[in-house]
């Protein structure tokens, strides 16, 4: 089997170095050609993940990264196609909603590649979102889409894709979750904050970074916190928080984004998570943390349904409130993404095997 895998944004290295490191131990005599787009550029949105989690370096590094949506899908689609064409993988693999995944579905569908999709069916229904978009389109060029959640069949269902199409897989964050857990890491800084207790906190949503009323609701709200909020800034956030000219409150310790075992410390030792990151939103209930999204919906519903989520918006009012009222998990289901086995049902079923039990 040859894989041509697709990457390009922070969440993708994360969810990849899963499915890579299965492939190179459980199939050694398949090949994945690894492509990064250069969506993300930034030493510490892109390099610090292939160095913490043995992503094998990619085959091919695009350097597409920084235009607008267009130009970046557009950039990315002209570039994938010439290679695909000269490697003529038996699978396309790409990851999520992001620009990226478009970009590899859309130039493999074209050529008349297989298309393989991870986290399929998800949907925000707000199509003003780049990323609902994205993963409609991509769902729809697809041969193979990956489930994480029943939500997610049932969304692919509804829309006319077939059942003999859709897998249900799991979700490969939580095998990232499980397997990396043992190596988490306390960022240096951390106890140079004086924080005890504390909110984690990130944010880098366009429907939020770009709308400064929301961004100025989102900052009055955790100016409303009583735990310190750590924030590792997307730089996309702070960007537009300088654009409009938007000052933190003091209750905000900003620090730069983070890799990913860091990450995986913050989220196991803080008190609460406070996003609007789809990724972040499933680590919090992996690790055991109320959550509270700074969003209007969510594509992970289940989360909200169970209780270990809670929907606030970009209204100070219910930020202060949600973060106040959110408590402990202790009843919360176990097991809504799976079992950790993500990764080898979503390549058995790519080599055309049974998966094992
Ligand atoms: C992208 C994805 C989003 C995902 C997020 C993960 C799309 C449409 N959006 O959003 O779904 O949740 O990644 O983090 O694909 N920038 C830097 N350095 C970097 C990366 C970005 O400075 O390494 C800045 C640039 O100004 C860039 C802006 O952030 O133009 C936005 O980056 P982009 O990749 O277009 O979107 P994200 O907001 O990161
Ligand atoms: N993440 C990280 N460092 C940070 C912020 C996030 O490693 O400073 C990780 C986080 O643990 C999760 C992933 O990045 O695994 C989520 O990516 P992001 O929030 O950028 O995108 P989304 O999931 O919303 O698409």
């Amino acid at each position: 089997m040859k894989l041509l895998t697709v990457i390009g944004a922070r969440p993708q290295f994360i969810k990849a170095a899963t499915v890579s490191r299965a492939l190179a131990e459980h199939f050694p005599g398949a090949r994945e050609i690894l492509v990064h787009t250069g969506q993300h550029y930034d030493a510490n949105m892109s390099d610090v993940f292939f160095d913490e989690l043995e992503i094998p370096r990619p085959d091919h590094h695009l350097g597409i990264g920084g235009g607008s949506h267009g130009q970046n899908t557009g950039r990315m689609l002209e570039k994938l196609d010439a290679l695909m064409a000269a490697e003529q993988p038996d699978w396309i693999l790409v990851y999520g909603d992001t620009d990226s995944t478009l970009a590899g579905a859309l130039a493999a569908a074209k050529l008349h590649i297989p298309v393989a999709h991870v986290e399929a069916g998800l949907r925000s229904f707000n199509r003003r979102m780049p990323e609902e978009i994205n993963r409609i389109l991509t769902d729809h060029v697809a041969d193979m889409l990956f489930v994480p959640t029943q939500v997610a069949r049932t969304n692919l269902r509804n829309e006319g894709i077939g059942d003999a199409k859709i897998h249900m897989a799991g979700d490969v964050m939580y095998d990232a979750a499980l397997h990396y857990r043992t190596r988490a890491r306390q960022p240096q800084w951390f106890s140079q904050l004086g924080a005890g207790a504390f909110a984690l906190c990130t944010i880098h949503r366009a429907e939020n970074t770009d709308d400064p009323d929301r961004m100025r609701g989102i900052l009055a709200g955790l100016a409303q916190s009583r735990l310190p909020v750590v924030l590792p800034l997307h730089p996309r956030t702070r960007k537009q928080l300088a654009q409009h000219g938007l000052e933190l409150p003091d209750t905000v310790r900003v620090v730069d984004p983070v890799g990913y075992l860091e990450m995986v410390w913050l989220e196991s030792h803080c008190d609460l998570v406070v996003t609007d990151s789809g990724g972040v939103q499933k680590e919090a209930y992996f690790h055991g943390k109320p959550c509270v999204t700074l969003r209007d919906e969510t594509e992970w519903v289940e989360l909200v349904e169970v209780g270990a989520n809670v929907l606030a918006g970009a209204d100070p009012a219910q930020i202060r409130s949600a973060m106040e009222r959110a408590g402990s998990l202790g009843d919360t289901p176990k097991g809504l993404y799976g079992q950790g086995d993500s990764a080898m049902n979503i390549l058995s079923r790519l080599a055309g095997v049974t998966p094992t039990a």
